[in-house]
């Protein structure tokens, strides 16, 4: 008889969600971790720093800016570096103890070391020491996440040249940062360090900002963040960085192909992608490959080889740590017998620059591709009066409906907050709401969630001045 019912290898939001569920359902159930913590990247240097630095970089900006003065509040702040970073890992700690706790309230076990699977329904497990031991068990999840995609021609050291974990612990502000990539990473990071003083430059293969995202709202952010002072050089590619004692020299290429030009920087974050993470792992020896987006899956989680299940970045789909959590939960109640599946079509994406970018569903490009009649409601941040009020009225919150069954198929919003509002939308896109159910719908006054109720009104060209 197998010792364990699952044994789930990776103890970030798809496994530590995976093992308590499991501890939940009254399985045995071991987590395998090779961090010293839990929480994977997402707590450790992920998520959670990211936004700890977003925070407290945000609000130093707001008390150094023109923002309190124009509040009447005059203050002079100095920026505290080591202590930005000691708050960020306190918090930290908190929350990955916070994750031991859940071990233990559930009854899983956290067995740690590195997890490689040794055939079916085995797991040999290397302690940092060197120590082995063998868990059997009857189900394997394999939740190992990602890891930063490298670029050739620049080579990551963590002093000068980072990835998103060295940016996240630097031990001064850059002067001038370089950021390759203009995705989610680049651009939250930039803004850390762009609001405690650094120059910013961001480098972006394409022609635009954060491709996937809606286009009108990936532009507005752009213009945005343009205000703010960070640089944008689209289309662009840089084929080498050299690193010396007077910093990083890049060599910059038009995408297309052109003369080269060179860029300096102190620090330079490389963020272009994430992959798969499955390095070690014995997919071998029970006959399973991966293709560039990871371990191939079905719908329900299970790879090719019998009782090995795979959730989370290392499978495919968006590289988010709620998608991680609804795919680990939905995993155990299959593996308990259960009937149960993740709706894709519901899964939010957040940036947590200044303005916030959130969104949900369908983009209009998606819907123009897919030939979907739609109509467009949307209302601007100007027009809805606690913005006003609070002098934060960027942005905009647009819907997007069937234009026969006026269903809500898509949402996209930029503005301070909207990471809080859109679970709004995404409750009414799991009941298969239609705009006019929003409309019909009281919102309190004065709040930035009015603007949700009056761009659904818009989709009827109903909206009024809130
Ligand atoms: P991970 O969190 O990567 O966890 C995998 C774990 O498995 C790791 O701890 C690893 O050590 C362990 N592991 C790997 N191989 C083995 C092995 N063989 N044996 C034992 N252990 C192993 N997502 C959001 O939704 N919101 C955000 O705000 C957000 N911000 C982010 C900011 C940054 C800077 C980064 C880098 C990512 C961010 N993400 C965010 C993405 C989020 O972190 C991931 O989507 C999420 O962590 C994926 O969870 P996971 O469990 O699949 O993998
Ligand atoms: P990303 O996929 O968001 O963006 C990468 C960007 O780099 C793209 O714009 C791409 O066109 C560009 N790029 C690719 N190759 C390039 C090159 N050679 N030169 C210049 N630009 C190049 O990836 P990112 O920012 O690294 O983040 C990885 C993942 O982590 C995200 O996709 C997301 O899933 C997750 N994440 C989520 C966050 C959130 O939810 N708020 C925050 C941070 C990360």
């Amino acid at each position: 008889m197998s010792a364990y019912d699952v044994v789930v290898i990776g103890g970030g939001p798809g496994g530590y969600n995976a093992a308590i569920k499991a501890g939940q359902l009254g399985m045995k159930v071991a987590c395998v971790e090779g961090r010293e913590t839990l929480g994977g990247t997402c707590l450790n240097v992920g998520c959670m720093p990211s936004k700890a630095l977003l925070h407290a970089s945000e609000l130093y900006e707001a008390a150094s800016g023109k923002e309190f003065a124009t509040l009447g509040i005059q203050v002079k702040p100095k920026l505290d570096l080591a202590q930005m970073m000691a708050q960020k890992t306190e918090s930290v700690t908190a929350l990955t103890k916070g994750i031991e706790f859940l071990f233990r309230k559930n009854k899983v076990e956290w067995v740690k070391g590195w997890g490689r699977i040794d055939g079916a329904g085995k797991v040999v497990v290397t302690a940092a020491d060197g120590q082995q031991q063998i868990l059997e068990t009857r189900h394997i999840v394999i939740a190992t996440g990602s890891e930063p995609t490298p670029l050739p021609g620049v080579t990551i050291d963590n002093k000068r040249i980072l990835d998103s974990t060295g940016a996240l612990s630097l031990p001064e502000v850059p002067k001038h940062l370089v950021v390759i990539g203009a995705g989610v990473i680049g651009l939250e990071l930039g803004s850390v360090w762009r609001r405690l003083g650094a120059q910013v430059t961001v480098v972006e293969y394409l022609g635009r900002i954060c491709p996937g995202l809606d286009d009108e709202t990936a532009k507005t952010l752009q213009r945005a963040l343009t205000r703010q002072g960070m640089s944008f050089k689209l289309g662009s590619k840089v084929t080498s960085a050299k690193s010396g004692k007077a910093g990083v020299e890049l060599s910059i290429e038009p995408a297309a192909g052109g003369l080269a030009e060179t860029l300096k920087a102190d620090y330079v974050l490389v963020a272009i992608g994430r992959r798969p993470y499955t390095e070690g792992l014995g997919l071998e020896t029970v006959g399973l490959t991966t293709d560039a987006r990871g371990m191939l899956a079905n719908e329900r989680h299970q790879t090719p080889a019998p009782n090995v299940w795979v959730i989370g970045d290392v499978t495919s789909g968006p590289m988010l740590a709620h998608k991680a959590e609804d795919e680990a939960i939905v995993c155990i109640e299959r593996i308990a017998g259960q009937a149960a599946e993740v709706n894709y079509n519901v899964i939010p994406n957040v940036i947590y620059t200044r303005p916030e970018v959130a969104s949900v569903g369908k983009s209009e490009e998606q819907l123009k591709a897919e030939g979907r009649p739609y109509r467009v409601g949307k209302f601007p941040f100007t027009a809805n009066s606690r913005a006003k009020i609070n002098h934060e009225t960027e942005g905009f919150v647009k819907v997007l409906a069937d234009e026969r069954t006026d269903e809500v198929l898509g949402v996209h919003m930029v503005g301070p907050s909207v990471s809080e509002m859109i679970g709004e939308y995404c409750v009414a896109m799991e009941f298969s709401a239609s705009a006019e159910d929003i409309a019909l719908i009281c919102h309190p006054h004065p709040t930035r969630s009015e603007a949700l109720r009056q761009a659904a009104m818009d989709v009827h060209g109903a909206a009024m001045q809130a």
